[in-house]
């Protein structure tokens, strides 16, 4: 058989999956098992960028994962793992910061919105460096594709000048990665701002029928539809940009006319998105309980896949002490 493409990606432990992160990733993470080599981590040490607090991480891990597996990664195709259970990428990292000029890191998008959002008068050496630790997270697996979102495009970008420069300086040991854009609905939180933990404005994919029924109800609409009988405009309403991922063509016609002509009320809209909904979100559900259900095989799961990633970064940390050689 030939040697499939490889596919590397990551999500930082940060509680539980919402619509907006499977939509915008795991989703793609999933049909991407059938035709690629799949690696998917944990991005755990990158929590640290943020916070100190890492009481949560092992539970959030562990939430994270169950999602991953109800939304249909399969462990035994794809290569389900930890970072911080393979220290290689710290030693990478180390490296590969060598090579990287400290005025791209300051360059890079993310760092200074960080800096704003959470208000830091003296940001880390591993904030401004992180773009590193996730350039050695991908060339570890010779990644060839990484699927992400467009705010992770520049990260990617570094990651192929720092490999462009190792592989220059030293030996060609590592693969010029891609991002593999997906193409992300548009995923609006109830408030009708983009689906954020954040917001507090979440759908996750753990939650019941019952608890996804009482969020989208009160859902905010086109606020120009005060009344029943006021029309309104499906175009600045969140509430379609939800029937334009889950609603056939058809109904999404009825609600967009019934909207315009005041024909349809906004719960009845509501109800209608619900129906198409619901039974696409069941069945992951419903298999992402049965493993939360038992968190201890969710943890034999990840750490029989770090074995397996280790043994990857392990050949490659070789080849790349081979090629930096510095004792005698
Ligand atoms: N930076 C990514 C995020 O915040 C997570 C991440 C870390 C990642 N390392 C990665 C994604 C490697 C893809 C590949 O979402
Ligand atoms: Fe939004 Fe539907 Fe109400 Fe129109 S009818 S404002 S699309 S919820």
């Amino acid at each position: 058989m030939a040697t499939r493409d490889r596919v590397l990606s990551g999500m930082r432990p940060s509680g539980k999956v919402h619509l907006g992160n499977y939509l915008g990733a795991l989703a793609n993470w999933v049909t991407l098992q059938d035709s690629m080599e799949c690696f998917y981590f944990v991005a755990d040490w990158h929590v640290l960028t943020d916070t100190s607090d890492i009481s949560e991480v092992p539970r959030n891990t562990i939430d994270m994962a169950a999602d991953w597996l109800g939304a249909g990664l399969d462990p035994e195709r794809s290569t389900l793992f930890i970072q911080s259970l393979i220290p290689e990428h710290a030693e990478l990292h180390l490296l590969l910061s060598m090579a990287t000029p400290v005025s791209w890191l300051e360059r890079v998008p993310s760092y200074k919105e960080r800096i704003e959002q959470l208000h830091l008068e003296s940001p880390s050496y591993g904030l401004l460096g992180y773009p590193v630790l996730q350039a050695a997270d991908i060339l570890m697996y010779k990644a060839n594709w990484v699927p992400v979102g467009i705010d992770q495009v520049p990260h990617i970008e570094l990651t192929r000048e720092i490999a462009r420069r190792f592989n220059h300086t030293f030996r060609s040991v590592f693969v010029e990665p891609e991002a593999k854009l997906t193409e992300i609905p548009k995923v609006p939180g109830t408030d009708g701002r983009k689906m954020s933990k954040s917001y507090d404005n979440t759908i996750e994919l753990g939650d019941a029928a019952e608890t996804i029924v009482k969020k989208v109800r009160p859902m905010m609409t086109d606020p120009a539809r005060k009344r029943r009988t006021d029309p309104g405009n499906p175009d600045v309403c969140p509430v379609f940009d939800l029937h334009k991922i889950f609603t056939p063509e058809a109904d999404q016609q009825w609600a967009a006319n019934g909207c315009r002509t005041a024909g349809i009320g906004c719960l009845d809209c509501k109800d209608a998105l619900l129906r198409h909904m619901l039974p696409v979100l069941e069945p992951i559900r419903e298999r992402r309980t049965k493993f939360a259900e038992k968190p201890d095989t969710i943890v034999d799961v990840l750490h029989a896949g770090s074995d397996r990633a280790r043994a990857i970064a392990r050949a490659t940390m070789e080849d790349v002490r081979s090629a930096v050689t510095l004792a005698p």
